[in-house]
């Protein structure tokens, strides 16, 4: 399997299919609004259960394009569990649980990779067997990329954390295990490394991976708690969370659906849709995402004090990263036009803004920054100090180390 180029797929457009009333003008098939009747009155757990384990078809991708199928039976948990995959310990029955504790479980074993898919015990990876104990059909969910566990039974198995980034995953070498793909296309996923993925490489149209952008620019996969009342969720701001969440199931995981956006130039057809109509209920679900608060004894508390002093001060941090969310997202005149910066200004790589539909970055929301290193879209900066170090230099704060270390502080405490 090769890609190939997006130019030479026509495709019927349908703009006017299911999606209606969108809240911003710009982005155009946005199918629902945050506010939207559907969503609030969309049942909460439906969300829950599509959030973790709808694939939305996506085994057209994984399995029948990207043969994940025949690869997954020859690795080991182990192994699993090195490339960043997490185990859900409650869906373990406790005879399991119990083998495990008494390590009486071969980790080493790849049939234990394909036991754990059979209890559906695999983060984000939805297996299906068949009679004699194959895996015949794999897919993968939302929760792959956006969940984490607590560690609790051990690393990689516990209970699940929903809406956490998986900063482990690695999700470009998992990818690259694929048989399907050409050894080039393979070296480039390998190189992403653990807690990125690249959504603007290429798209899947149900049948085709369409190249989209070269060479890959993998961002960091965020957080997506705490995002009641942010709006324009994504680094670019490209359209509210349901217009991701559609590019994202569709294009990326490879669901039946349809998405449409002129001003990147991507169109995907497929019906039925099985996308579009579970939006409602998966925005709920994501709006209700808490973020964790920072442990008591994970930061200091006085120099947090004061390191709020400066951020809100000297440090002149609060002109952009303003109100309860931190961001400034929502402040232009029209609410429904993001407010974004352009990449310069922010002293930020322009490259993957020139691959969205808007060109510029969003000011990040600041919430549960501890559980979620690194910072900035594409991770250039390992830790919260090489943040402030980053803003100091840009703009010439001249910051005392006392300084830099209490802001740490402070954003520690978010
Ligand atoms: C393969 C990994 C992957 C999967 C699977 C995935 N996402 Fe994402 N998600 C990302 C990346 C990378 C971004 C960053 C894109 C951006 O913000 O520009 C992102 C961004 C988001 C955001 C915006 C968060 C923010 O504040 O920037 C939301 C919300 C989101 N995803 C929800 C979902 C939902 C719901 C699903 C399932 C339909 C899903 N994602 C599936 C990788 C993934
Ligand atoms: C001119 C507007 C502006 C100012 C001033 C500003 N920021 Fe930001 N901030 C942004 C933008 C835009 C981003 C997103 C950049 C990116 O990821 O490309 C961001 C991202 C961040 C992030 C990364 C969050 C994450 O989850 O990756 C942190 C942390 C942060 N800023 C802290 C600060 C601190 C501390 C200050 C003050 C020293 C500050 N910012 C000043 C606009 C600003």
């Amino acid at each position: 399997m090769r890609l190939i180029g997006a130019a030479s797929i026509v495709y019927v457009l349908t703009i006017a299919f299911a999606f209606s009333g969108g809240i911003s003008p710009t982005a155009p098939n946005v199918a629902v609004a945050a506010n939207s009747e559907a969503a609030r009155n969309a049942p909460l757990h439906d969300g829950q259960a599509i959030f973790r384990f709808d694939t939305f078809g996506d085994e057209q991708l994984w399995t029948d394009v990207l043969r994940m199928h025949e690869v997954i039976p020859t690795i080991d948990p182990a192994t699993a569990l090195s490339v960043g995959l997490k185990v859900d310990v409650e869906a373990l029955p406790s005879e399991i649980v119990a083998a495990l504790r008494a390590r009486q479980v071969d980790l080493t074993n790849p049939a234990v990779t394909v036991a754990l898919l059979k209890l559906n015990a695999v983060v984000g990876v939805k297996g299906t067997l068949n009679d004699a104990g194959q895996l015949t059909k794999v897919g993968v969910t939302c929760a792959l990329c956006h969940s984490s566990v607590d560690d609790s039974f051990a690393p990689g198995i516990g209970r699940r954390l929903d809406g956490w980034a998986n900063t482990d995953l690695n999700a470009g070498a998992i990818v690259a295990l694929s048989p399907a793909l050409d050894e080039a296309t393979k070296a480039e996923f390998r190189t992403w490394g653990p807690g990125k993925y690249d959504p603007r490489h290429h798209a899947f149209d149900g049948t085709n991976i369409i190249a989209l952008n070269s060479p890959s620019l993998p961002i960091v996969i965020p957080p997506i708690y705490g995002l009641k009342g942010v709006g324009f969720e994504t680094f670019t701001a490209d359209g509210p969370i349901s217009y991701w969440n559609s590019y994202v199931g569709v294009g990326q995981m490879g669901g039946k659906g349809k998405f449409a956006d002129p001003r990147i130039g991507l169109f995907i057809s497929q019906s039925p849709d099985v996308v579009t109509p579970k939006l409602p209920a998966l925005l709920k679900y994501q709006l209700s995402l808490q973020p964790p608060t920072a442990p008591a004894d994970s930061f200091n508390r006085v120099a947090a004090q004061r390191g709020r002093q400066l951020f809100f001060s000297e440090a002149r941090c609060s002109s952009c990263h303003q109100g309860p969310n931190f961001t400034d997202v929502l402040s232009g005149p029209d609410r429904s036009v993001p407010f974004l910066h352009d990449p310069e200004e922010v002293g930020m790589d322009p490259a993957y803004a020139d691959r969205s539909a808007t060109g510029k970055y969003r000011t990040t929301p600041l919430r549960g920054l501890l559980q979620h290193r690194p910072y900035f879209h594409d991770g250039s900066a390992p830790d919260l100090l090489a943040v402030v170090e980053h803003y100091d230099r840009l703009f010439a704060l001249n910051l005392t180390a006392s300084q830099k270390a209490d802001l740490v502080e402070y954003l520690k405490s978010l």
